[in-house]
C-alpha cells in the first residue's frame, strides 16, 4: 500500500502529481515527496518494522513507491557501531558509525537512493536510466540497472578514481566522461534529460532518488533502540543526504515512534570544495559555488543543488559546518582503519577528521551520543592511502631477514 500523495515544491509549496519532474516549474526549488502521515500514524506501529527482513525496505510505507521493490531488494540495514577505541581516541564516550561502506550491491549509500530511483523509473515506463556522477552514484546506477535490465548513461568527470571508472564499465553500461567537473558534468546530463525519455536518477527522478537517503535516519534510530543521537556527522556533496536523515528524523517523532529530542547536525567537507560548510560557518544559507580541488572526489560539488537546505539543516538544529584539509582526510581514513578495522573512502576521512576537529573545539561533548555517516568503501579510493602507509621491506624468505628487518621495526621483544 502507498502512502504517497503528491510533490510539492520546498520553497513556494506548489504541488504536483507523482510524475519525473526535476524541479518546481515555477521557482526551480527542489520537490519533495509528501505522505499521508496521518493515515501512516494510525496504520503503522514501529513494531511491525521489528519482523521484516534487514534491509532499507523494512520501511517502505516511508518511501514513494507504489508497487513492491524489485530492484535492490537487499539494500540497507548495514552495521551501526558502537566504536568504543574510535571514541577513546577522539575523547568521546558514546560514539557511533553509520558503516554504509559495506551496503549492498556497491559499497555505499547510493546503493539505496538508486534502489529507490530505479524502482520509480520502472513504475513510470523508462527502459533507459542515467545519471551525472563524482563516482559513487555512477558505480550503483551501473550495478543496478544491469540487475533490473535498463539500459544506463553514466556521465562523469574524466578525472575520476581508477576503481570508481572501472566498477561503472564493469556492469556494462555507458561511461560517458566528460572533460570538466562534476557541476559542468550535471549541466551537460540536465540537456540530456530535456531531451531523451530517460529516467536520469539526479535530474528528473531526484525528488524521488532523495528520499532514499532517509532510511539512513530510520536505521540509525532503530538500530539505536529507537532513539536518536545527540549529534549527527554527515559527508555532504549536493546536500541532499544531510537534508534528508534531518526528514527521517522529523517523521519519525511526528509518527511517534521516537522521544522528541533535538538533534544537531553537523556537515563535513573537504577544505578544496566546501560550499555548504562555508556558509554555515558565516551563519548564512546563501551559496557561493566554488571550483573543487581536493582528493575527496566523491564529494566534490561546487554548486550543490540541495546547499541551501543542507545549510538550513545545520543552522536550525544548533550544529555546525567544518571542513579539513586533504592531508587531514588521509589521517581520518587511517584513524579509522587502525582503531575499528572500518576501511573508508575519502569522503568517510572527510567525516572522521571533522568529527576529531568538532569535537576538539568543544562542539560535542564527550558524553553526547553522537553518530559518523561513513558513506562509502576504502576499496575504492586506493590513491588516498597509497604511498603514504608503512608498506615495509621485501625480504627474502628467510628467518633471519624476518628477525632483522621486520621485528625490530614493529618494535617486538622475544
Ligand atoms: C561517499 C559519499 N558520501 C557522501 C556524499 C554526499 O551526498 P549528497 O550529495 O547527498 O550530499 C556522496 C555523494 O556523492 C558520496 O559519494
Ligand atoms: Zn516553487
Amino acid at each position: 500500500m502507498s502512502y504517497v500523495l503528491h510533490l510539492e515544491c520546498r520553497e513556494c509549496r506548489k504541488t504536483y502529481p507523482i510524475e519525473p519532474l526535476a524541479a518546481c516549474q515555477d521557482c526551480w526549488a527542489p520537490l519533495e515527496v509528501v505522505y499521508d502521515y496521518g493515515r501512516l500514524w494510525s496504520d503503522l506501529r514501529r513494531e511491525d518494522i521489528a519482523g521484516r527482513p534487514a534491509t532499507m525496505w523494512r520501511y517502505r510505507e516511508l518511501l514513494p513507491l507504489t508497487t513492491e521493490p524489485l530492484i535492490g531488494r537487499q539494500t540497507g540495514f548495514t552495521p551501526l557501531v558502537r566504536t568504543h577505541r574510535l571514541g577513546q581516541a577522539l575523547g568521546a564516550r558514546e560514539l557511533y558509525v553509520k558503516n554504509d561502506g559495506v551496503n549492498h550491491p556497491t559499497l555505499s549509500f547510493k546503493d539505496r537512493v538508486v534502489a529507490v530511483a530505479l524502482g520509480k523509473a520502472r513504475e513510470f515506463g523508462f527502459d533507459t536510466v542515467g545519471c551525472s556522477s563524482t563516482g559513487n552514484l555512477a558505480n550503483a546506477v551501473a550495478a543496478q540497472a544491469a540487475a533490473g535490465g535498463f539500459k544506463a548513461f553514466i556521465f562523469i568527470p574524466a578525472d575520476l578514481e581508477t576503481e570508481k571508472i572501472i566498477g561503472t564499465q564493469v556492469y556494462g553500461a555507458k561511461l560517458v566522461r566528460v572533460n570538466g567537473n562534476y557541476d559542468q558534468v550535471n549541466r551537460l546530463c540536465a540537456e540530456v534529460a530535456e531531451k531523451y525519455p530517460w529516467g536520469i536518477v539526479n535530474v528528473n527522478l531526484r525528488s524521488f532518488y532523495a528520499e532514499g537517503s532517509k532510511t539512513v535516519g530510520y536505521e540509525v534510530a532503530e538500530q539505536l533502540g529507537w532513539r536518536l543521537p545527540r549529534n549527527i556527522i554527515v559527508p555532504m556533496a549536493g546536500g541532499a543526504l544531510i537534508t534528508k536523515i534531518h526528514k527521517a528524523f522529523e517523521e519519525l517523532r511526528n509518527l511517534g515512534w521516537v522521544p522528541s529530542a533535538p538533534v544537531r547536525f553537523f556537515g563535513a567537507q573537504a577544505t578544496g570544495c566546501c560550499p555548504i560548510t562555508t556558509a554555515a560557518k558565516q551563519g548564512t544559507t546563501e551559496i557561493q559555488p566554488q571550483k573543487p580541488n581536493t582528493i575527496a572526489k566523491s564529494l566534490a560539488i561546487g554548486n550543490p543543488a540541495d546547499g541551501y537546505s543542507a545549510a538550513r539543516v545545520i543552522l536550525s538544529s544548533g550544529g555546525a559546518g567544518e571542513d579539513v584539509t586533504d592531508e587531514e582526510i588521509v589521517q581520518g581514513i587511517r584513524l579509522l582503519a587502525e582503531t575499528e578495522g572500518i576501511f573508508t573512502e575519502t569522503a568517510g576521512g572527510v567525516t572522521v577528521a571533522v568529527a576529531r576537529k568538532l569535537i576538539q573545539q568543544g562542539y560535542i561533548r564527550p558524553e553526547e551520543p553522537t553518530v559518523l555517516v561513513i558513506t562509502g568503501n576504502g576499496l575504492k579510493t586506493l590513491d588516498a592511502a597509497r604511498g603514504r602507509l608503512d608498506e615495509g621491506a621485501v625480504i627474502r624468505p628467510k628467518l633471519a631477514d624476518f628477525e632483522e628487518q621486520c621485528l625490530e621495526l614493529a618494535s617486538v621483544t622475544t
